[in-house]
């Protein structure tokens, strides 16, 4: 039996017998064997691009076009991926009636294409383009009939389109902050799953859930928090059992 695999059922039983529900917070970790690279550690993004000169709105200012370069490249990572069996976990566990939300982190959609229905996107997504100077938003795929080829691309009153997506130093949308603070305080159990957990505000939402009485799940190979309970392990392996165990107490409970 793997270390984690004791614990499994101590949560499982919490997950179907919690009034509340359970609150999701995903980072790059879960994308990770989609084929998506993560920010930090060895062969993450920031290895490989400086997040001074890429990834912050000063340098989009500064450099659009390098900035764009970085952007585009992701984006065709991105649209390769596909959902891995930890996204689809969590669907699943939607779908069985025992989340709140999936708050995630990550730009890249793949919560949703699993099937997850209620995502909150903290850090946006590629979904769209946003022109900085008028506010228009355009699908990301209609780029190709907007600005073909051009880098920067431009918005038709001339401003600079940016993805929206949050860089360093913007301010994460309202709704989905509000949304995020109002389900980690009001969960039985927030599954942190692929955070380092050092970007904040996303940082704090643990230390939130867990001041509002919540017990907290962190489920990374390389585990960040203090957690209640920690399952130092890839969130591939780890979810998919842990609905397997849920469906088991739910079918044990019905019988
Ligand atoms: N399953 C679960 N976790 C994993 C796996 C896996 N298979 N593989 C790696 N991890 C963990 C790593 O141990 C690490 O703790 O995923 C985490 C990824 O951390 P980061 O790269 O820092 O990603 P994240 O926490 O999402 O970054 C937050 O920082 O740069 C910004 O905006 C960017 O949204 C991003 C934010």
């Amino acid at each position: 039996m793997s270390h984690w695999t004791a614990a499994l059922h101590d949560i499982a039983t919490a997950l179907v017998r919690s009034e509340r529900k359970a609150t999701v917070l995903t980072g790059a970790g879960i994308s990770i064997p989609s084929g998506v690279p993560s920010f930090r550690g060895e062969k993450g993004l920031w290895e490989r691009y400086d997040p001074a000169e890429y990834a912050h709105i000063d340098a989009f200012h500064r450099q659009p076009a390098r900035v764009w370069q970085m952007l585009r490249e992701l984006r065709q990572v991105i649209e390769r991926a596909r959902p891995n069996p930890a996204h689809l976990a969590l669907a699943r566990l939607e779908e069985l009636g025992y989340l709140r939300a999936v708050v995630t982190q990550n730009v890249d959609g793949l919560h949703q294409a699993a099937g997850s229905r209620d995502v909150v996107e903290l850090h946006g997504s590629y979904r769209e383009v946003v022109c900085l100077a008028c506010g228009a938003r355009y699908p990301w795929d209609s780029l190709e009939l907007l600005a073909p080829d051009e880098t920067p691309p431009r918005c038709t009153c001339g401003g600079l389109l940016k993805p929206d997506v949050v860089l360093f130093g913007e301010l994460l949308p309202r709704y989905p902050l509000i949304r995020a603070w109002v389900e980690a305080q009001n969960c039985d159990t927030l599954l942190v799953i692929g955070t380092s957990a050092e970007v904040e505000p996303a940082a704090s939402l643990p230390a939130v859930a867990r001041n509002a009485g919540a017990r907290i799940v962190e489920i990374n190979p390389h585990p960040a928090l203090d957690a209640d309970f920690t399952l130092a392990a890839p969130a591939e392996e780890v979810l998919p059992r842990l609905v397997e165990v849920v469906e088991e107490i739910r079918g044990t409970s019905a019988a």
